[in-house]
């Protein structure tokens, strides 16, 4: 038992490497650690210890009015492909498929200019807008209404954001009135004279968006932001009591008044909220690993030590308010994204659906992807809501043209997840060999998470860091063995920067991952190099 609690302990440490790396007493024990190491890797699951219940909406995605995300990627009036609401049928039967639970809209950086008004009512009268945010333009052909329609038609949940930019909380809580009142108001009437007889009843709401950045529009110091988001929620209360709101937390590590930032709009409005966003893009880039895809590899991490950090500093304003309540967060963006990042790929040139943020993902990005899946799992006791930034043609899995789609390399751990990852999310005692990343100490060679479903199925979500050499893998069932394997996929190839296209859909894509033997409750797997793998056990 000893040794066990021991393992565990290294464990943590070596996940705990980046989170701990500003510690110098803690730096030179992981250096003592450092040596890479050999031998197989055990992981040990035990269906009593459990992590918490899964939020099916920690696999949510974003929309935003950007380049061909809506306008052509999911509306598109003149196509072929679309039904008679103007919506690509071919998306539509992806996305029900896929069975995405929540979808952020309409921004990102566009929401902070948007006047929802402008989308709504009838389409001829609705005035095409310069996005300044952007530097596109927005025929406002597809709005509020047509969103909630498309979620329907889809299967998903909307998750709205809010215009606190050049925004008014009032304005705001009149968009709650219009969505969720059911008659008898200005804005409930009015959706209603619009074709809507029945109320969205839309319950997840971000308070703005990214409103520490220099970039956004109507950016304002964390104070002025706090009280803002305080009255646009207690307005919005007043409108529906049952919301669940979002306060616009750091957009990411890297920003000068990350934490500093979410304390001080926490003091302010931390009783009119339940949630905090945080926002994450990496990237194989020159600053972040060096260009190493060794160390891309373990680039996940660094997401447990954001949602680490950004819950110490909620819990740390609980104190100060002596409040009951405990928030959760909001990841509603994160992905891969740092090639189409500048220049033209950014600028719509006062056009409407250009051709921005079009990132084409690789093999590596999608081994990142799955895991920064594993690390969302991890959390899954305080990350309630997480979106995959974004879900079409704008730094996404799917990506459209005029006659049909593809998946890229990293469609496939999302899709993955929500397939497969349900119930509850186990934790895991995971011994593996590591290897020795600079500013990183050691880090773990395998990287697992694991659910155990209500209906008794166990799923691993294995990542193989080990660009070079396949793993063995030995499953430690401690309370009670599954019956038989019901499906093991893998997600690797020989080039780490391979990509697919309209010339090449399937370039990189699953295939079933043979070596995996189950009898006599005993269970080994051999991983691939470069490798991310799911394997579900049926009880
Ligand atoms: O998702 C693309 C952009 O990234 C969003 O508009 C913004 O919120 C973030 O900076």
């Amino acid at each position: 038992m000893f040794s066990l609690y021991r393992r565990r302990f290294l464990q943590q440490i070596s996940s705990l490497g980046l989170a701990l790396s500003g510690n110098a007493l803690f730096s030179r024990f992981l250096e003592a650690q450092a040596k890479p190491s050999e031998g197989p890797a055990r992981v040990l699951v035990d269906a009593r210890r459990k992590i918490s219940p899964l939020d099916r909406n920690l696999f949510g995605s974003f929309l935003e009015h950007l380049g061909r995300a809506i306008y052509e990627g999911i509306y598109d009036p003149d196509s072929k492909l679309s039904d008679a609401h103007g919506f690509r049928k071919d998306i539509v039967d992806e996305i029900r498929r896929m069975g995405v639970p929540i979808v952020r809209y309409p921004g990102g950086n566009f929401v902070s200019g948007y006047n929802w008004l402008d989308g709504v009512g009838p389409k001829d009268s609705r005035p095409v807008q310069l996005d300044k945010a952007w530097n596109s333009l927005n025929s406002n052909q597809f709005g509020t209404n047509e969103f909630m329609a498309w979620c329907r038609a889809v299967g998903t949940q909307p998750l709205m954001g809010l215009n606190l930019g050049t925004g008014t909380p009032e304005q705001a809580a009149a968009l709650v009135e219009y969505c969720n009142v059911e008659s008898g108001t200005q804005w409930s009437e009015l959706r209603r004279k619009h074709g809507y007889p029945d109320p969205h009843k839309v319950k997840h709401w971000c308070l703005g968006n990214e409103m520490d950045g220099p970039w956004q529009i109507g950016h304002v110091t964390a104070k002025e932001y706090g009280l803002k988001a305080e009255d646009a929620a207690r307005q919005m209360r007043y409108v529906d009591p049952s919301l669940q709101l979002i306060a616009c937390g750091s957009s990411g590590p890297s920003m000068p008044t990350y934490l500093e930032w979410d304390r001080e709009v926490l003091e302010e409005c931390y009783d009119y909220v339940d949630g905090l966003s945080l926002h994450r893009y990496v990237g194989n880039t020159k600053e972040q690993t060096g260009e190493d895809s060794s160390k891309y590899m373990a680039i996940n991490l660094t997401l447990e030590k954001q949602i680490a950090e950004t819950l110490a500093v909620c819990d740390l304003v609980r104190g100060h308010k002596r409040s009951p309540k405990k928030l959760w967060l909001s990841f509603d963006e994160w992905n891969v994204w740092y090639r189409a990042g500048s220049g033209d790929a950014v600028n719509g040139h006062r056009k409407q659906a250009q051709h921005l943020l079009e990132e084409i993902y690789n093999l590596e990005d999608a081994l990142v992807v799955g895991g920064m899946v594993n690390s969302l799992l991890r959390n899954a006791d305080r990350v309630k809501i997480a979106c995959l930034a974004q879900l079409i043609n704008v730094i996404a899995p799917i990506m459209t043209n005029a006659n049909g789609f593809f998946r890229q390399p990293i469609y496939y751990p999302y899709d993955w997840a929500l397939q497969y990852a349900r119930g509850s999310v186990l934790n895991l005692l995971v011994e593996s060999p590591t290897y020795d990343v600079e500013g990183m100490g050691p880090v773990a060679y395998l990287d697992v998470a694991a659910t155990l479903g209500d209906d008794g199925r166990t799923t691993l979500f294995l990542l193989n860091r080990d660009l070079a050499k396949p793993r063995q893998v030995e499953v430690v069932w401690q309370d009670k063995a599954p019956a038989r394997v019901a499906t093991a996929s893998v997600l690797t190839g020989p080039d780490l920067k391979a990509v697919n296209g309209f010339d090449a859909p399937q370039r990189v894509a699953p295939s079933p991952l043979d070596k995996v033997s189950h009898a006599s409750g005993r269970t080994t797997l051999e991983l691939p190099p470069r490798s991310y793998s799911v394997v579900q056990w049926e009880a």
